[in-house]
C-alpha cells in the first residue's frame, strides 16, 4: 500500500495532508493535445528548440517527445507554450514529465498552485517576468529575471531542505520529491493506511499480548484462590 501527500512547502501551517491510496497512478492519458494546446510548432531557434535537438527529440506540435520507441505512452521532454496568449495555466498534467517549459511572451495573470504538482523532471522554466517561479525561489536553484523573462533553474529536494524532513513525512514513511515545493510520503515497508500507523504484517504481538496477559492474570487468580483455599487444610 502507498501513501500519498501532495504539500506545499509554502504554507506549512496549513500542512494540509492528503492521502489517498494510490488513486491516481492509474490513469493514463495518452493523447498529446497539451502539445496542441497553442497553434504551430516548436521553433529551432527557441529554448525548447535547441534542447529538443541537443536531446535527440522529436518535434509535435508545441511539444518536444523522447525519440524513444520502447516507452510507448509518449514521453514529453519540453513543452513550449511561448506566445499563445495564455491568460491561465492549470492543467499540463498530461506534461509532467517535462524537463523544460516555457511559457514566456504570455499575458498570464493566474497560474494554478497545483499546476506543477508532479513534476518531479522539470529543471528549466521560462516565464513572463511578472510570474514568480512555482513553489517561490526556495524551490530552484537559481531564478533570474532578464530581458522580461523570469528563469527558473534547477529544481531544489524539497525534502532535503535543511530542518524540514523530520515536519515533512509522518513517522514511518519516506519523503520524495514532487515537483517545485511539492513532496509525497510513502509508508516505508510493511507500514500502511492513514498516516502509515498500521504494520501491515498482521498484529500478532496486540492481539496476542493482551489475551496472553489476561490468561495469565486469570491463572494466577485461580491460583492464588485456589492456594488459599487449599492452605488451611
Ligand atoms: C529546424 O531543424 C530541422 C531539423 O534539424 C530542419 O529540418 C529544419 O529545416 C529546421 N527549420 C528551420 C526553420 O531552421
Ligand atoms: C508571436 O506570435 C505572433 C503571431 O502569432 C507573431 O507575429 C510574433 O512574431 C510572435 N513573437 C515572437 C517573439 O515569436
Ligand atoms: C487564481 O486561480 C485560483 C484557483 O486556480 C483562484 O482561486 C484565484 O481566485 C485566481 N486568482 C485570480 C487573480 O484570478
Ligand atoms: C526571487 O528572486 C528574484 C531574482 O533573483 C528576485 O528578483 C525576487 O525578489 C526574489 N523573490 C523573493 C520573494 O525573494
Amino acid at each position: 500500500m502507498k501513501m500519498k501527500a501532495g504539500c506545499s512547502q509554502l504554507k506549512p501551517a496549513v500542512l494540509i495532508l492528503v492521502f489517498n491510496l494510490c488513486f491516481y497512478g492509474s490513469y493514463q492519458v495518452t493523447d498529446l493535445q497539451v502539445c496542441e494546446l497553442c497553434s504551430g510548432a516548436v521553433l529551432n531557434g527557441t529554448a525548447v528548440g535547441r534542447f529538443c535537438s541537443s536531446s535527440a527529440g522529436r518535434i509535435e506540435g508545441r511539444c518536444c517527445l523522447r525519440n524513444d520507441n520502447t516507452s510507448d505512452p509518449e514521453h514529453i521532454i519540453g513543452l513550449d507554450l511561448s506566445n499563445c496568449s495564455l491568460t491561465h495555466v492549470e492543467d499540463l498534467q498530461r506534461a509532467s514529465t517535462a524537463l523544460m517549459i516555457d511559457l514566456s511572451l504570455n499575458p498570464i495573470v493566474n497560474i494554478s498552485e497545483a499546476a506543477f504538482q508532479g513534476f518531479i523532471e522539470l529543471n528549466y522554466m521560462i516565464l513572463p517576468q511578472d510570474i514568480f517561479c512555482p513553489g517561490g525561489n526556495t524551490s530552484w536553484e537559481k531564478v533570474e529575471v532578464k530581458e522580461g523573462n523570469r528563469f527558473c533553474e534547477g529544481q531544489k529536494d524539497t525534502c532535503n531542505q535543511t530542518g524540514q524532513l523530520s515536519m515533512n513525512c509522518p513517522e514511518n514513511s519516506l519523503c520524495a520529491p514532487y515537483g517545485p515545493s511539492f513532496f509525497e510520503c510513502s509508508c516505508a515497508d510493511a507500514y500502511h493506511g492513514y498516516k502509515c500507523l498500521r504494520e501491515g504484517e498482521f498484529p500478532l504481538l496486540q492481539v496476542f499480548a493482551p489475551l496472553g496477559v489476561s490468561t495469565f492474570v486469570i491463572s494466577l487468580l485461580l491460583w492464588l484462590t485456589q492456594r488459599r483455599k487449599a492452605e488451611p487444610l
